[in-house]
């Protein structure tokens, strides 16, 4: 790959790729050691890769402050959400190891600054709610009281749950350029893809080179299907149903926020870094219940200038099939009344896939739901 060849793709926020992999240090043993949940450690993989572009480490207060009041950071860029790294305690040395739930250690970090924060104040402003019920609130309030910032250095990347799938920014950049695509699509999900995520990718890739399915697959809440299902399932859609030489399937190894709107613009600015000039926002992205209002996650787009963030979301009305239209279909597409279309809640999906049913074909394609089926059993 030439480097001319990425240079026609859109630039990392902030304008490079930022790379905080390094050597072990010789004294991480001696240093004071805080052992993180597989939130920080996958916030720290993105540190590592590039994928948090522009961010060198855990904000520190200025930044987070600017964030949780401007959703910029101290330099005015935009940012939606802290990363932050939150401990029980002062650390006792400037520079302290971080090690993952396994006791593996996987980073240094150099303590530039040691700050309380309200997490009342963080709730509200990040999820829009101080309802505990929300589970980014829940795990907000359930967390250390202070937070360390200061720049990390990854000496131990952590094996990816799905080897072929983990591509790092620099990675996912080259395969574009290979394939000769400048303006890529990306998609984010947590879910099986549906019939209506089938529609809005294909859509999507209708006024593009290239489409990155890019599945989150750090954290998740308890009763969203695991990644090891959803992978099962990308692999099988994508085998029947997409063309590969316009389609990557990769990892997003994050964590879900359940932030709704502000996630929705953190996860079209990691996209960037990954090499999407173009990001997917349908209904309510992100969220979770009822916190957020169907298009809430389209609208705070608004709240930026034009190209300010430079890279380009692509929305998308509710969408549904239309047995009337015989097709897939929006409201801005399809005069029909609601009788006529396939609607089915996620808890009547989740019924019929443990009883072993099938889905009607409108919802979810046979193959997809064959590899649901067997996982529910
Ligand atoms: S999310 O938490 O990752 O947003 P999900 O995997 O359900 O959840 O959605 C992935 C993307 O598809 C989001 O941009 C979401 O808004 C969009 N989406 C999901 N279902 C629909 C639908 N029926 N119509 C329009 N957009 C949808």
């Amino acid at each position: 790959m030439s480097a001319v060849a990425t240079e026609r793709l859109i630039r990392p926020h902030g304008g490079e790729l930022v790379d905080r992999t390094g050597e072990r240090p010789y004294d991480v043993e001696s240093l004071d050691r805080f052992v993180v949940t597989a939130r920080e450690a996958s916030d720290l993989d993105m540190l590592a890769s590039g994928a948090l572009s522009p961010l060198h480490g855990f904000m520190g207060r200025e930044d987070y402050e600017r964030v949780l009041e401007e959703m910029r950071l101290a330099n005015g860029l935009p940012w939606a959400l802290p990363v932050c790294l939150p401990v029980p305690a002062p650390p006792k040395t400037d520079r302290i190891a971080v090690a993952d739930e396994s006791g593996t250690f996987r980073a240094v970090v150099d303590v530039e600054e040691v700050y309380e924060y309200d997490k009342e104040r963080e709730a509200e402003l990040c999820f829009r709610t101080r309802d505990r019920g929300h589970p980014g609130v829940a795990r907000l309030h359930g967390q250390d009281g202070l937070y360390v910032g200061g720049r990390v250095t990854v000496f131990s990347r952590a094996e990816p749950q799905f080897r072929s799938l983990a591509l790092d920014p620099a990675e996912t950049r080259a395969a574009f350029a290979e394939r000769g695509w400048r303006r890529v699509v990306g998609f984010q999900t947590r879910n099986p893809i549906h019939r209506a995520h089938e529609y809005l990718t294909k859509v999507a890739l209708e006024t593009v080179d290239g489409l990155l399915v890019h599945p989150l697959v750090g954290e998740t809440k308890s009763d969203d299907v695991p990644a090891a299902t959803r992978v099962e399932c990308y692999r099988v859609l994508l085998h029947g149903y997409y063309p590969p030489d316009r389609v990557l399937l990769s990892a997003f190894p994050a964590a879900m926020r359940y932030a709704g709107p502000r996630e929705a613009i953190w996860h079209a600015i990691c996209r960037k870094n990954y090499g999407c000039s173009h990001f997917i926002v349908g209904r309510d992205h992100a969220g979770v219940g009822d916190y957020y209002g169907t298009y809430d996650a389209q609208l705070i787009f608004d709240e930026f200038a034009p190209h300010e963030l430079d890279v380009e979301p692509m929305f998308f009305e509710h969408s549904f099939w239309c047995r009337a239209c015989g097709s897939m279909a929006s409201a801005k597409t399809c005069p029909h009344g609601a009788d006529e279309h396939v609607f089915l809640s996620g808890t009547k999906v989740r019924e019929l896939l443990s009883a072993g049913e099938v889905p009607p074909e409108e919802f979810t394609r046979a193959e997809v739901a064959e590899v649901l089926i067997e996982a529910y059993r």
